[in-house]
């Protein structure tokens, strides 16, 4: 998608309380502080849009972006970080994760989950994996992104990238998406993995398939 305009579109802490302009939605999920709204701020090329920090447990309530360009409209969906320690059990348990399983279970049009991953990490967690199964156990169609990539020499990030594929049962020939938000290493990549998302996601799909004979390949 080349990107044209960008706007916070809606935030609730309310389950239940969400947009209904029924645009395709892109929600990034991951443990708190994995790198979500750096993700976000990365692929839309702006530095300060979604709040980030060094301290987990930043983004507390859901976060819609809109986005715009090459004729396609969606939303960014920033979901709170799960399985932050230090937020009180009851918060934790309760409200955050009332917030993000009434969304995952809402009839929103999700057009694909990223599911963030520490490079570092040597595998998913307990939790990745609960969420992990429940994408699948739902049909939900994700990919999976390995953040912070610049913090491994790239003989490790390659290492790191077969071992989560081999972690997360991944089928041949389908392998996480190493990504850094210093560097933009993934961008390109996690774009046309997203251009073909949100285009499926949109109405006329099928037609403008057939007139033009591919998915737009512009990720800028
Ligand atoms: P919550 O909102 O708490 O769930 O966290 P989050 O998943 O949105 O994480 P956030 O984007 O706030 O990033 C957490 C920290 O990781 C920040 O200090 C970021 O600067 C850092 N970070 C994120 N992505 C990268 C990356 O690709 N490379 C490096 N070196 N640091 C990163
Ligand atoms: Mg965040």
């Amino acid at each position: 998608m080349k990107i044209q305009d960008v706007r916070s579109e809606f935030t609730t802490s309310r389950p239940g309380d969400y947009p209904s302009d029924a645009l395709p939605e892109i929600a990034f999920l991951g443990r708190s502080n994995v790198g979500k709204s750096s993700l976000i701020n990365s692929l839309l090329n702006r530095k300060r849009l979604a709040r980030t920090s060094k301290a987990p447990g930043r983004t507390r309530a859901i976060h819609w972006y809109r986005v715009e360009g090459s004729g396609q409209r969606c939303h960014f969906v920033d979901l709170p970080g799960y399985g932050y320690a230090r937020v009180p059990r009851r918060v934790r348990e309760h409200e955050w994760a009332a917030l993000i399983e009434t969304y995952l279970r809402s009839k929103q049009p999700m057009a694909v989950a990223i599911q963030l991953l520490d490079i570092r990490r040597e595998g998913p967690t307990t939790l990745d994996e609960q969420m992990i199964e429940w994408l699948r156990a739902n049909e939900r169609p994700t990919t999976y992104v390995l953040t912070k990539a610049d913090k491994l020499s790239r003989s490790r990030r390659a290492r790191a990238a077969q071992l989560f594929a081999r972690k997360l049962q991944l089928p041949d020939g389908m392998r996480p998406i190493p990504y850094s938000t210093v560097t933009g290493e993934g961008r390109a990549e996690l774009w046309s993995v997203l251009d073909s998302h949100i285009a499926k996601g949109s109405p006329g799909y099928g037609e403008r398939l057939a007139g033009r004979g591919g998915v737009d390949e512009d990720h800028r």
